[in-house]
């Protein structure tokens, strides 16, 4: 009898030999390194719900910046934690903001480092929500000119790169030319253009202290179940300008990571985003996993996916494991 099938085998029968067919690989320049730096001193507070993650006030960002820089990571995004909200989020977009005061420190000290500054108002507004609110609905075009400040002020501060992350309508175009009217035409957008309504995001909210107090973000980010509407999302922002495509969460949502891959020539970022990190890190510590196999995997299957960076609370282990390796 003779039997016609394909040997695929062939190719994984060694390690070099996978090595030499491996498709995809995960290096340290395809992070980007989640910092939350909270307003006072000697801070360096553990978020309960993310073990191994730390909101940490400015006199710990020095330590952990060289552990950054010796890891080989090139870039963070930054998260503050203010002092102070109030409705309409001024600490968003004070020159001395926590973000801003930040970014002067890493630019000053590590002036290769590459610093993304999330542009939003959450972590800032008393009542969490992402924009200006009226009665209880969030205003779009009214949380436009304070999310342009808060950019501009991020960009004066030196940050590299603007993340706007609060899905209100049109605010690339509108921080775009915000940007380029403050003299910074050189600073690209990295826009969550492709942002869920999710509860994924939990732990994030105790880590940036941005629950909101009434209501959800359901009017603003997206419905889970939507695959079309995320090319329309995306579409919008690359006709406004945006310089890079986030998705947002990363691993239930690998499909649309693809679709947006597949439909524009912009670089794709996944958001590995709390959540996600939080379930794994159970599951570790509780021993039900293998913890640095199970990372490695999900990281590179993000990449397989279409995302040419990743945003993780992960990068500096990944980077240790990978180093290992
Ligand atoms: C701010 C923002 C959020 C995250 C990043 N930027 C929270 C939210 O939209 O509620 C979530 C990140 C994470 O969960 O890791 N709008």
């Amino acid at each position: 009898m003779e039997l016609h099938f394909s040997r695929h085998r062939r190719l994984r029968q060694s390690a070099n030999m996978r090595a030499l067919v491996r498709e995809n690989h995960l290096r340290a320049e395809d992070f980007i390194y989640p910092l939350f730096i909270v307003e006072g001193e000697k801070t360096k507070n553990e978020v309960s719900s993310m073990p191994g993650v730390f909101q940490i006030s400015m006199d710990y960002l020095q330590e952990e910046m060289e552990e950054i820089v010796s890891l080989g990571i090139k870039s963070v995004i930054l998260f503050g934690v203010p002092a102070e909200k109030d409705e309409c989020g001024e600490q968003a977009y004070h020159d001395h903001g926590i973000v801003q005061e930040a970014t002067r420190f890493i630019k000053d000290r590590f002036p290769e480092m590459i610093v993304v500054a999330d542009t939003c108002l959450c972590e800032y507004t008393s009542h969490g929500h992402c924009g200006v609110v009226e009665g209880d609905r969030v205003l779009n075009d009214a949380s436009l000119e304070l999310l342009v400040k808060t950019a501009v002020s991020q960009a004066k501060a030196g940050a590299d790169i603007i993340a706007p992350s609060n899905m209100m309508d049109g605010f690339v175009a509108a921080i775009r030319a915000g940007l380029d009217e403050a003299g910074f035409e050189e600073v690209p957008i990295m826009s969550y253009a492709v942002k869920y309504s999710s509860a994924f995001y939990g732990p994030f909210r105790d880590a940036a202290d941005s629950t909101p107090q009434f209501g959800d973000r359901k009017t603003y980010q997206m419905d889970p179940a939507n695959r079309m509407e995320a090319l329309r999302e995306a579409e919008s922002d690359v006709n406004e300008g945006a310089d890079f495509l986030i998705v947002k969460p990363g691993m239930p949502y690998l499909d649309i990571v693809r679709d947006v891959k597949n439909n524009f020539n912009l670089p794709v970022v996944i958001y590995n985003v709390s959540g996600e990190y939080s379930m794994v890190k159970a599951a570790a510590l509780n021993g039900w996993i293998d913890e640095k196999k199970i990372v490695l995997e999900m990281l590179v299957g993000m990449k397989r996916a279409g995302a040419d960076l990743i945003i993780t609370y992960f990068a500096k282990d990944a980077v240790r494991w990978l180093n290992e390796e």
